[in-house]
């Protein structure tokens, strides 16, 4: 099935480079946010990354031209929504905000358009319990940065139908991503589970005494081929994004791959030092 249009809701990093990729594709498609600076901020950044895009012949000045033709930026969200038969959302990270979110739009879309959350950590039947059509609500995980990033974790519950599930798939197909099912829910979903597992482990390491951070960095880059070690990329990330991922997953109960909340990270996050963004991390890149 084609997709009549698309909607997106939350016009920030993620919510953007969705929409524009969708409008890329073909799609009429509204990006919603709640206020219009909001949305200028949105075409500005777009703006600039698709230009830097082009520039360096990674994508061509036609489908970007087609991308700007195809977007709208509205503040209007019902009609935006009734116009769609996809919604994605791409919010803040707050679960009541989300859960208020999910039960409006559950009574403004037309029943069989589908609702699906790019949230990394609220699985989506914390979204659809309580709606009155659960069977259209899933999990639709993008990466950062969307525009160039090509992976799609579609995750359905047990609230989910199959042809839910399947109309993600298709969809993240005709935007050019490669789609991956995860056909339970789970905190974390496949990427982000493996990288806390390499991540809490580099952290035991290196707090056990075993190895330095550099040498753990070096063993993970030379050993298995990894674009950059552990801590390399806790310090682009954000140290203290890592602590929230750490803390979040520590309330997930009977899991096993949960780590303890690192008191390395604690301390980097009381210190201000958060990675590259505040100069400092794990590595000083100040010198
Ligand atoms: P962001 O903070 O950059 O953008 C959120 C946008 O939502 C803001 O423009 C805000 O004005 C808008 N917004 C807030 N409440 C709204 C509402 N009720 N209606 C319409 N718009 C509203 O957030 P970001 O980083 O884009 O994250 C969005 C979602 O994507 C989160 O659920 C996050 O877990 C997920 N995600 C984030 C990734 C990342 O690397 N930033 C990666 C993958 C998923």
């Amino acid at each position: 099935m084609k997709e009549s249009a698309i909607t997106v809701i939350g016009g920030g990093t993620m919510g953007r480079e969705i929409a524009f990729v969708a409008a890329m594709s073909g799609f009429q498609t509204y990006l919603v946010d709640i206020e219009e600076r909001f949305l200028d901020n949105a075409r500005e950044q777009l703006t600039t990354s698709t230009t830097r895009m082009t520039e360096r012949q990674r994508v061509s000045q036609e489908a970007v031209e087609a991308g700007f033709q195809n977007l709208t930026f509205t503040i209007d969200r019902d009609t935006a929504v009734k116009n769609s038969s996809f919604v994605i959302e791409a919010i803040i990270e707050d679960l009541g905000t989300k859960q208020q979110l999910f039960a409006e739009l559950d009574k403004i879309a037309a029943p069989e358009t589908i609702l699906a959350s790019n949230s990394s950590s609220i699985v989506s039947s914390k979204l659809a319990d309580g709606l009155k059509h659960p069977e259209r609500v899933c999990n639709v995980h993008f990466f950062n940065p969307v525009l160039q990033m090509t992976l799609v974790e579609v995750v359905g519950g047990e609230h989910t139908a199959q042809t839910t599930v399947d109309r993600a798939m298709e969809l993240a197909k005709a935007l050019g991503k490669t789609p991956v099912h995860i056909e339970k829910e789970i905190f974390g979903f496949i990427v982000n589970r493996i990288l806390m597992a390499i991540v809490g482990e580099a952290l035991h390491l290196y707090e056990e005494g075993y190895a330095s951070i550099e040498d753990i960095d070096t063993a993970i880059k030379e050993g298995l081929s990894h674009p950059m070690g552990p801590f390399t990329l806790m310090d682009l990330v954000g140290v203290d994004i890592n602590l929230g991922i750490q803390q979040l997953a520590a309330q997930e109960r009977n899991d096993h791959l949960v780590p303890d909340v690192s008191p390395t990270l604690s301390k980097l996050v009381e210190q201000g030092k958060l990675g590259r963004k505040t100069g400092t991390g794990f590595y000083n890149y100040n010198k």
